[in-house]
């Protein structure tokens, strides 16, 4: 006999995400930062979460090399992995939105219609794409992991900028060139268009 797979039924909450941005005092959202490896994504994440913690909102960081220790694990760099990568990670962030935190994601994300499809589950001003900019030389010259240099040598395979293509975001909400401004700056003009958005 042939068995059907039942139907998943979706149970409704007691207590509503609105209710929930209430009792924190702010809106939740989804901080997007995609950019190659060595850009930044992650030092700026964590530099934003620090200062809205100081602020006692509620915000976690989802970070690809973190991610990819546990919910992630198992999945490699093909064109096909990285989009289920983001995706899983996609899907993360709306569970955390939905808990009423602001979820800052720091991935590579290289791939426009994968981050595009992330943007899909948001409402439009929920996702806040941040493109972290830099020059391709800067991030290799920068190397905080040794990786371009076996990216070069050979020793590592689709290797974003150098053997894997990186799309550029068409209309990011925020640019921040890293090898232009400081720390300091680009977590300020970040908390300004949250201010500026209603978010703060
Ligand atoms: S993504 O492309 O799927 O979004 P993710 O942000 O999760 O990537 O992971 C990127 C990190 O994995 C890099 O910062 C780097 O430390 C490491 N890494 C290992 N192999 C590669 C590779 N082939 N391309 C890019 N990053 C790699």
């Amino acid at each position: 006999m042939k068995h059907e797979t039942p139907p998943t039924v979706r149970h409704s909450p007691q207590v509503s995400k609105n209710e929930r941005q209430q009792q924190n005092g702010h809106k939740s959202c989804v901080l997007w930062f995609t950019g190659l490896s060595g850009s930044g994504k992650s030092t700026l994440a964590f530099e934003v979460e620090r200062e809205l913690f100081r602020r006692h909102m509620h915000s976690y960081v989802l970070d690809g090399d973190n991610l990819r220790l546990g919910l992630n694990q198992g999945l490699g760099f093909s064109q096909q992995d990285r989009s289920e990568n983001i995706r899983r990670i996609g899907e993360a962030a709306l569970l955390f939105s939905d808990a009423g935190l602001i979820a800052l994601v720091a991935a590579i994300s290289p791939y426009r219609a994968d981050r595009e499809r992330v943007r899909s589950f948001f409402s439009e001003d929920e996702f806040i794409e941040i493109y972290v900019k830099c020059p391709l030389a800067e991030c290799e010259r920068r190397d905080p992991k040794g990786l371009y240099k076996k990216a070069r040598a050979g020793k590592i395979h689709d290797f974003t900028g150098i053997s894997s293509d990186y799309e550029a975001p068409e209309q990011p909400e925020i640019i921040i060139e890293s090898d232009r401004h400081t720390l300091k700056e680009s977590v300020r003009l970040i908390l300004d268009y949250l201010r500026d958005n209603g978010c703060l």
